[in-house]
Order: structure tokens, then C-alpha cells, then sequence
């Protein structure tokens, strides 16, 4: 991981949700029901678990590597577990879950196949929801993303897992009937607020690039920003994919 949370979590939460369609194809696509033990993987402020139990009631453990994320999620009541997904190893007995969601997680784990088949051992009958970018979405972000921080493409393609991919290593794990559809993640106006966002380096590639290359993006984005009359729109999509056990 080489994104500072500490320094993350202290915006996060002003800066980063999901539209509650998004939690609902979670729902839908996880077959969550009343009553369910669920992992939240890599819950970070634990955004989507607070959202999951407003519509639903269930027990919900969270995990991440991150302390200082990790306190923002128990603020918020939730139970949470330090752990690093990315060792081969989760802390919990076999069988102890029986839907298990990741979102945007995954593209910072450096052994998925040893995470999906540590997903594979502790979920019951039940299944692995994941929500992360295809390669697609991350080309189709918004103009002014590609136009003035045009090397978080390639960056962020060469971190995010593509579909296909995902898709072969869940099934390599044991996972069966995968499923993918895309959703919509954010639609934000492209203003002063956005701006601010940006300035707070509000998605973690933004902390990949040389500070002189942010500052530069940055400036040209304010200039953009000043010059319009009316709000551009950003949308940004994401895709859920599902694999069971
Ligand atoms: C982009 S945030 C997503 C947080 C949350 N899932 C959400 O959608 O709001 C990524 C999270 O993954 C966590 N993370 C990164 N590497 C991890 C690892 N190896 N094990 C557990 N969590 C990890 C980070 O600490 C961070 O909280």
C-alpha cells in the first residue's frame, strides 16, 4: 500500500460516497438477506457498510490495514478488525461468513489469487462481491481528467485488475457463476468544490504522482474550472463483479 490513509481519512468521508443505487445492486447482487454475517474487505471509514446497514439488518465485520481508517469506521460503531489482506492469511475460521464485499480494494492487493482463496475458505455458502474499474471506465473518466491528469490512465490501468482477469482468478480460487454489471459511482460537478477534492487528493492515484505533475494538473484545472459558466460534469463508473461458492 502506497497511498498515505492516515492522511486519507481524515477527508474521506466528506468526499467519498456511493448513490444508494449502488449499495442496492450490492444487495441484489450478494443475495443479502436479513440476518447475514458479512465481511466488509478493506472497509476503510466503513462508507459501505453504514450504508448496507441502513437498508438492511445484518452483522457486519469490517477489516483494513489502515489504523487510522479503521478508527473512523468504529466512530461510527462499527465492528472492526485490523488486518493486512494482502498476507495470505485472514483472521477468521472457515465457513464464517456468508457474503463477503470488497470495494475498491482489490487493485491494492498484490497476491489475489492467495486473497480469493483465503475468501473462498471463510465464506460459507455465500458469495464475493467486488466493486472496482474495468479498464473500459478507467479510459472512459471524464475529459477533464484525461486532460489535465493525463498519466492517471496509465497509472491506474496498470494497478486495477481488468475483468477478465478478475474473472479468471475467482474462478481459479473455486468460484462459479460470476457475474459482472456496470454501475454508476459518481456523476460530481466540476467546481470549486470539486476542485477542493482534488486539492485533498480525494482518489489515492492522485497520491502516485510527482508532486510538481499534481501541482501543474491542479493549476490548469483551476484555470478550466474559472473560465466556464456552468458546471461540467464528471462521471465515473464502476463495475461489480460477483463469483460463489
Ligand atoms: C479506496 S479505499 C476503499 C474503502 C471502502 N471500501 C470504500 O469503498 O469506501 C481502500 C481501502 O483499502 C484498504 N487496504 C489497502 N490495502 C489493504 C490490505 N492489504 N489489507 C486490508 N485493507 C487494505 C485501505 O486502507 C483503504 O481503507
Amino acid at each position: 500500500m502506497n497511498v498515505d490513509y492516515a492522511e486519507v481519512s481524515k477527508t474521506y468521508d466528506d468526499y467519498r460516497s456511493y448513490p444508494e443505487d449502488v449499495i442496492n445492486r450490492i444487495i441484489e447482487f450478494g443475495k443479502i438477506s436479513e440476518g447475514m454475517r458479512i465481511l466488509d474487505l478493506g472497509c476503510g471509514t466503513g462508507t459501505v457498510a453504514c450504508n448496507l446497514l441502513k437498508l438492511i439488518n445484518a452483522e457486519i465485520i469490517g477489516v483494513d490495514i489502515s489504523l487510522p481508517m479503521l478508527q473512523v469506521a468504529r466512530e461510527k460503531s462499527l465492528e472492526v478488525i485490523y488486518a493486512n489482506a494482502d498476507n495470505g492469511w485472514l483472521p477468521f475460521a472457515d465457513n464464517s461468513f456468508n457474503a463477503i464485499i470488497g470495494a475498491y480494494v482489490i487493485h491494492q492487493i498484490n497476491d489475489l489469487p492467495l486473497l480469493f482463496s483465503e475468501c473462498y475458505r471463510i465464506l460459507c455458502d455465500g458469495v464475493l462481491v467486488l466493486l472496482t474499474s474495468s479498464h473500459k471506465q478507467i479510459e472512459a473518466q471524464h475529459p477533464v481528467i484525461k486532460q489535465f491528469f493525463p498519466r492517471c490512465i496509465d497509472i491506474d490501468k496498470s494497478r486495477f485488475p481488468d475483468i477478465r482477469k478478475i474473472d479468471y482468478l475467482l474462478k481459479s480460487a473455486g468460484f462459479k457463476d460470476n457475474e459482472h454489471e456496470e454501475v454508476m459511482v459518481e456523476n460530481i460537478p466540476i467546481d470549486q468544490t470539486y476542485l477542493q477534492k482534488v486539492k485533498n487528493k480525494y482518489v489515492s492515484t492522485y497520491h502516485m504522482l510527482e508532486q510538481k505533475e499534481f501541482q501543474v494538473g491542479v493549476k490548469r484545472l483551476e484555470s478550466f474550472i474559472k473560465s466556464r459558466r456552468q458546471s461540467d460534469f464528471r462521471e465515473r463508473r464502476g463495475t461489480l463483479i460477483c463469483g460463489r461458492k
